[in-house]
């Protein structure tokens, strides 16, 4: 499989602006509570870009660390305000000791990884044994083209999404190949806005930089979509009939104990 590359370091500076102060985040409340209930000493995020679920995190532990691919990303999780321990590598290298960590989880990143049955593999390899790995995301495959907008209105953004994520099905294959115990998965969050007409360009996530759907493609794409939406639009207007554009997308959080 061959991921496409995002350049986060380009995007790092407003990468947080998906995190306003004023939202409680379901998953992030999912993540908590399972560190707590597992009594995670310490713990690693893959993939951790900004640092704002590790911070979440603080209230379990401080032996907090983080791994990520972009330098620009961990100059801002850096800046986070609990003391975390920050490295730069790839996901599927993981430069740790064997059986140093309670609990590994990532967030929205698995899909960016080049192998992900290799990460599996080494999240295996550095859990302590009766540790847990948590991957939190969402499943394309399962979801189908029209569980949102942008899939329909933006050229290629889902056959990309098909290759870029893992089926469920798979990671749960993985886990089992690999030795997890009890490997399972539980629905974490549930997105569901629907924009009215116009409204639709004041969803954040329709930014170009927003998501890295909308981010890896050209300039001239992600014109087009915009385009496509501009078009369904207008012909709302002639023939008065009114358009809602809708956002269905479910998160899941995948479990397996070593
Ligand atoms: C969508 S962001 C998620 C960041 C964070 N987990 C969050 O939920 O806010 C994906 C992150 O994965 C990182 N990443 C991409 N490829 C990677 C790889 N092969 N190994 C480690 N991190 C990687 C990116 O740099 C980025 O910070």
């Amino acid at each position: 499989m061959t991921t496409p590359y995002l350049d986060y370091d380009s995007i790092a500076n407003d990468y947080n602006q998906r995190y306003p102060s004023s939202r409680q985040w379901e998953r992030g409340d999912a993540l908590l509570n399972f560190a707590k209930q597992i009594k995670a000493k310490t713990i690693l995020e893959a993939g951790s870009g900004t640092g704002f679920w590790l911070n979440l995190l603080h209230q379990v532990t401080p032996q907090l660390y983080g791994l990520d691919f972009s330098a620009g990303m961990i100059a801002q999780a850096r800046k986070q305000p609990a003391p975390l321990k920050l490295a730069r590598s790839r996901a599927t290298q993981l430069p740790y000791q064997f059986a140093t960590f309670d609990l590994i989880y990532c967030v929205d990143a698995i899909h960016h990884f080049d192998d992900h049955h290799a990460f599996i593999r080494e999240a295996f390899r550095l859990l302590k044994p009766g540790g847990a790995l948590a991957i939190i995301g969402h499943d394309p495959h399962k979801a189908g083209p029209s569980s949102w907008y942008i899939y329909r209105y933006f050229d290629s953004v889902y056959d990309t999404d098909l290759r870029r994520y893992p089926a469920g099905t798979s990671v749960l294959k993985w886990m089992n190949e690999e030795g997890f115990r009890n490997p399972t998965s539980q629905l974490v969050e549930h997105i569901h806005n629907e924009y009215e007409g116009e409204d639709v360009f004041a969803d954040p996530f329709i930014k170009h930089n927003a998501t890295s759907q909308l981010a890896l493609l050209s300039d001239e794409s992600y014109q087009a979509g915009l385009q496509n939406i501009r078009a369904s639009l207008l012909r709302s207007k002639e023939r008065n009939k009114p358009i809602t554009f809708h956002s269905e997308i479910f998160i899941r959080m995948w479990v397996g104990f070593r």
